[in-house]
């Protein structure tokens, strides 16, 4: 480790774009509406409310789009500008504050082509997933590298510990702050190695992949543009993973030609192929493999005209950056010449195997959408500006239950605080204005007039016991012969599991653009489900299915289904109610908390027999939770309007039964199994959220195991290998405990090591955890230092891009595990903001260890959640192995931890180490 330099400035980077000086800025109001800002060194007049907060004037007055719109009270520091030198939230400062100050926006301190240094620094240390927070990341960054306060790692910490990041990206964010600040240490952020195999023999007799069969022609994928590029059209969507950058990996690579010549074109609806959502780890595997054999039928058909045009056998062209050339000559035609006539069309035929060792494949390729993200520019849909775009925002009951009791003039509130108009549909008002602020300030005032009535009082609700008792549907995942012999002749230990309802808390409230044109509607939309969506909103407002386009633009991380389809369809509403003008519609985080699609509260009861060898012969799981799957798909029962509008009356339709029983069954081999879940419908709206069912399985088939290992006398991670015969699976659990120094022990050792393991979805990719906690003995609260993540995905596409997905998935999964729950009432939730929501910040994040076990030839295996199910488990089993205390029982917090010590039994509180 280098020494950090001493205090001071030594070796920082200063900010030159900050002015430091205030002559020559100023003004407030002028008596006439107009204000004059002082914004990246010039004099700008503003004509708007002196009461208007500064965030909208900077994004909408002045179209600063790098200025990104979060949680507007003040908690995410997304909207951070630098304001006389300090870093400022510009969602709590009015226009008529801000006039006498210098304001620097992330446009003033660089721009894509010339980065500032701090820019420079997150660039280089791809610090961004979705990307949503790291504009206020830098600017906070580049106020505290002025002012000379950081000298090292805890110095980078505590300028970022009030901002947030829901992906998860703090480890790199550390790092590109120190980067920035001239210090350099090895210690902070994300550490990784890539370990590669032997390589595979590409599959010629395995057929065509069945979405191929759907789509198999290469015009379906790619095209030749005039300009000379392949534009391939986008199959699926970027969400903060990075898939935008794999996919032109994939296709550059198959194709032969460097990633600069290949561009993706958004997924919209009549044009791009039709793969439903985005979402379980899908997407390189149903994405981009077909993407890849389309690539290479596209390259033997730009190879044939090129050939064609050359007058050469296709034997002897080859196609290179110049386009297809004859070597050993001077022949040569451009690819913009070979996109002149007839566009490129034909079959993707079985012999067009692509080469998954293709050199450039397992690259670490820097993301190319990162450099327009982290300097400032408008890339998200919150951002999309239309040529007069109207804004519009919603008032929804404050609970499942509230009906209208009173509603007041709304014309006469539209008048008051200047709305184009404010309409109702059911229990929805809608606000809408030329302003955004002013649109607000509708609802703002709606607020204060509706009078709303409930079923019943406020009361709390004990989820855990209630689930138990909800009639539902079972699923018999498996039931083996033999299981009444395996509990007859066995020792049998059983334990019990549960988990919270749980939030999405995106970085920024759902939005969208809608635009209606006679029968017609386009939908501007960050939903992970193009098609699925445009068939929803189709059906809800009776329109044909090809009257209706939705364009897909990127937003702040999902994590799941959030409100980003209600949002699209509340926006349909609005735009409809003032046809041929483009609406923005925005939540409020309020009712994007409110109404959010949440995770499932789950409850689980394991039972195993262990024979004499201490090797599990049965096992029985039985567990409770309400669906997983909730997104729209066609039928028109999934939305919100559709809920709270005229529409219907009713909540949206219970989804799918399979997030709930994924990963239910054990990967190990446990005898005889009997595998139950039952399906009800709780007190909440559920849906998606990041491994869905997983999360809770793999918690609690992975603390069992630790306790069954216990039982049977046998090291942890020894046990899991007895019982484990997959050879993926066998080496990332043994990578792991020997990355992390894993000393084997029977039962708590006092060192605060714990193990989890699991494949996700049995099918995805292998992930294996340990986790190293310290604990506090006087406090009882414990801190995770460490943590070792070990995936083999296949043949590793980038490297880099891989490895961020995978600390991410680990950071929110620890950010989950430590402290994420709502308080269910017979209202809802209590939990109405960020404020309310306990996400993990900068000083809870442990060291990161990364290693990808990279397998090329093999077929690319999904592993955006990979990492997400096992952290929960290895944070429990470290915890135990620490104290002797088992914590079953999710979120893990000093909180449980002393409810759980007081009630241990006298044989449990033998094992306690405190
Ligand atoms: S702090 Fe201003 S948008 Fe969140
Ligand atoms: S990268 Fe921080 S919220 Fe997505």
């Amino acid at each position: 480790m280098r020494s950090p330099p001493a205090s001071g400035t030594s070796g920082r980077a200063r900010v030159p774009n900050i002015p430091s000086t205030t002559i020559g800025r100023h003004v407030a109001t002028n008596g006439s509406g107009s204000s004059v800002l002082t914004v990246n060194g010039e004099q700008v007049t503003v004509t708007a409310a002196e009461t208007t907060p500064l965030i909208y004037v900077l994004r909408n007055d002045l179209g600063l789009k790098g200025v990104r719109t979060g949680c507007v009270i003040g908690e995410c520091g997304s909207c951070t500008v630098i304001a006389d030198g300090h870093s400022l939230r510009s969602c709590q400062i009015s226009l008529g504050d801000a006039a006498g100050m210098d304001l620097v926006t992330p446009e003033g301190l660089g721009t894509p082509d010339a980065p500032h240094p701090v820019q420079e620094a997150f660039l280089s240390e791809q610090a961004g997933q979705c990307g949503y927070c790291i504009n206020g990341m830098i600017m906070a960054v580049a106020a505290a590298v002025d002012a000379g306060t950081i000298a090292g790692e805890e110095d980078a910490r505590k300028a970022l510990e009030e901002l947030i990041c829901r992906c998860g990206t703090h480890t790199r964010i550390v790092k590109a702050a120190l980067r920035a600040a001239g210090v350099e240490t090895e210690d902070a952020g994300a550490h990784g190695s890539v370990e590669r195999l032997p390589g595979a023999e590409a599959d010629a007799q395995a057929g065509l992949p069945e979405i191929v069969d759907r789509y198999p022609r290469m015009e379906q994928w790619l095209r030749l543009t005039q300009e000379g590029y392949v534009e391939v059209d986008s199959p699926k969507v970027e969400l903060g993973q990075g898939i935008s950058g794999a996919l032109r990996q994939i296709a550059a690579t198959q194709l032969g030609l460097p990633m600069d010549l290949v561009t993706l074109a958004p997924t919209t609806t009549g044009r791009s192929v039709d793969l439903g959502h985005t979402a379980g780890s899908n997407s390189v595997e149903h994405g981009g493999i077909p993407l890849a054999y389309a690539a290479v039928a596209f390259r033997r058909a730009l190879l044939e005209r090129g050939a064609a045009l050359l007058d050469a056998p296709a034997s002897q062209v080859e196609l290179t950056a110049a386009g297809v050339v004859r070597p050993g000559t001077d022949a040569a035609v451009s690819l913009a010449q070979l996109a002149t006539g007839e566009p490129l069309t034909g079959a993707i035929t079985a012999a067009d195997v692509p080469d998954w060792t293709a050199a450039g494949l397992g690259a670490p390729l820097p993301r190319a959408d990162l450099v327009r993200k982290l300097t400032g520019a408008g890339v998200y849909l919150h951002d999309l500006e239309l040529p007069g775009m109207l804004h519009a925002r919603a008032l929804l009951p404050p609970s499942y239950d509230a009906q209208v009791a009173t509603e007041p003039d709304l014309q006469q509130i539209a008048t008051a605080v200047g709305a184009r108009r404010i309409l109702r549909d059911g229990r929805i008002f809608l606000v809408v204005a030329e302003r955004e602020d002013v649109a607000i300030r509708g609802v703002n005032r709606l607020r204060d007039a509706v009078r709303w009535s409930y079923d019943g009082p406020d009361e709390p609700v004990d989820v855990l016991s209630l689930l138990r008792t909800l009639d539902g549907d079972d699923h018999q995942t498996r039931l083996d012969d033999g299981i009444g012999e395996a509990f007859a002749a066995g020792r049998t230990h059983k334990a019990t599991y549960s988990k919270p309802y749980e939030a999405h808390a995106p970085m920024s409230p759902s939005a969208s653009i809608g635009m209606a044109d006679g029968d017609r509607l386009r939908i501007w939309t960050h939903s992970q489900s193009p098609y699925p969506l445009r068939a929803e909103l189709a059906v809800l407002f009776e329109r044909d299915e090809d009257a209706v386009v939705v364009v897909h633009v990127e937003g702040p991380g999902a994590y799941g289904m959030n409100g980003a389809d209600d949002a699209a369809a509340l926006a349909a509403l609005a735009a409809f109610a003032v046809p041929g003008e483009p609406v923005r519609f925005q939540h409020s985080m309020d009712d994007e908390f409110g109404w959010d699609p949440y995770g499932s509260a789950m409850v689980a009861d394991l039972e195993a027999s262990l024979d004499e060898n201490g090797r599990i012969v049965g096992y029985r799981h039985r567990s409770w939770t309400d669906t997983h799957y909730a997104r729209p798909d066609g039928n028109g029962d999934r939305l919100l309007v559709q809920w709270l509008g005229e529409r219907g009356p009713g909540r949206p339709r219970f989804g799918g039964h399979e997030g709930g029983w994924r990963n239910t069954v054990p990967l190990y081999d446990v005898g005889a199994r009997d595998i139950v879940t039952r399906h009800v419908r709780g007190p909440l709206r559920t849906g998606s959220l990041r491994s869905l069912g997983s999360y809770m399985h793999v918690f609690e088939i992975e603390s069992f195991m630790d306790e069954l290992a216990e039982l049977a006398g046998q090291d942890p991670v020894a046990f899991r290998l007895a019982h484990l015969d997959d050879e993926r699976g066998r080496h990332v659990l043994e990578v792991a405990a020997q990355t992390a120094g894993w000393e084997p022990h029977v039962g708590p050792s006092g060192r605060g090591q714990g193990v989890a393991f699991a494949r996700y979805k049995d099918v995805k990719g292998y992930a294996a955890q340990v986790v190293d906690v310290r604990v506090d003995p006087e406090s009882g609260t414990f801190t995770v230092t460490r943590v070792v993540v070990v995936c083999d995905a296949g043949t590793v596409i980038n490297p880099d891009g891989l490895r961020n997905q995978l600390e991410g998935a680990t950071i929110q999964s620890l950010s989950r595990c430590l402290g994420e729950s709502l308080t269910v009432t017979t209202r809802g939730v209590k939990e109405r903001n960020l404020s309310d929501y306990p996400l993990i910040g900068f000083s809870g994040i442990p060291r990161l260890e990364v290693v990808l076990v990279d397998r090329p030839g093999y077929p690319p295996l999904g592993t955006g959640e990979s990492a997400t199910p096992p952290l929960a488990a290895a944070v429990a089993n470290a915890i135990d192995d620490a104290l002797g205390v088992r914590l079953r029982n999710l979120p893990l917090t000093a909180a449980s931890l002393e409810r759980r010590l007081l009630e241990l039994s006298e044989a449990e509180m033998a094992r306690v180490r405190l």
